[in-house]
């Protein structure tokens, strides 16, 4: 698969940190793009981002990435975690930033986008963005871990979510706990 992650200044560093150590990069081509403001929230919430070797790092400041152009082919894009910000920007296609562009490629090009969101409470502006990327295409998959798997460690309750995101990108993942399959 031809995957495109994307980090912005939400909280929730650790769902992308757990998502990209999930992904073969060997096996998978995957390009990472940082806005600028995901670095400064990855660092206060991880210290340093670990990235596999294989993935492909960018800023969100380039158009000479492939995935800016519809005519590059790829399966999906994930913005994780999503600021309200990057969603609303994402929902009104002003297209200026590498992120920006490549979210309004996905969906002209009708491929996968999947937002994962993470604010509360939400405002009225917000979920308009959020119903406006929905009624575009998108995938809005909030960042809202559950708990009845029994997760006895952050890593497992954010791996909730990483499952589900997992699950949407249509990627194997044998570790998900699953209601009444898990034989628990
Ligand atoms: C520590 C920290 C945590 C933040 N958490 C969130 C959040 O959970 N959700 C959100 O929408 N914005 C959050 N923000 C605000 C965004 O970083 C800010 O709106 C920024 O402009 C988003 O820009 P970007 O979408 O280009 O990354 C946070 C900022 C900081 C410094």
């Amino acid at each position: 698969m031809k995957i495109v992650l994307a980090a912005t200044g939400a909280s929730g560093a650790i769902y992308l940190q757990r998502l990209l150590s999930r992904i073969d990069a060997k096996e998978h081509e995957v390009h990472l793009v940082f806005s600028g403001y995901a670095k400064q929230v990855i660092r206060e919430e991880l210290g340093d981002l670990d990235v596999p070797e294989g993935v492909k790092e960018h800023g969100d400041k380039t158009m000479n990435v492939p995935f800016v152009s519809g005519s590059a082919r790829f399966d999906v894009m994930v913005v994780v975690p999503c600021s309200m910000g990057t969603l609303g920007r994402i929902a009104s296609g002003t297209s200026d930033s590498t992120i920006l562009r490549a979210a309004d490629v996905f969906l002209k090009e009708r491929r996968k986008l999947i937002l994962v969101p993470r604010e509360t409470p939400w405002n009225l502006i917000h979920a308009r963005n959020v119903v406006a990327v929905m009624e575009a295409g998108a995938i809005v998959l909030p960042a809202s871990p559950s708990f009845y798997a029994g997760s006895n460690t952050i890593e497992a309750l954010a791996d909730t979510v990483v499952d589900r995101i997992l699950d949407q990108i249509g990627l194997p993942n044998l570790s998900a706990f699953r209601w009444k399959e898990s034989g628990e």
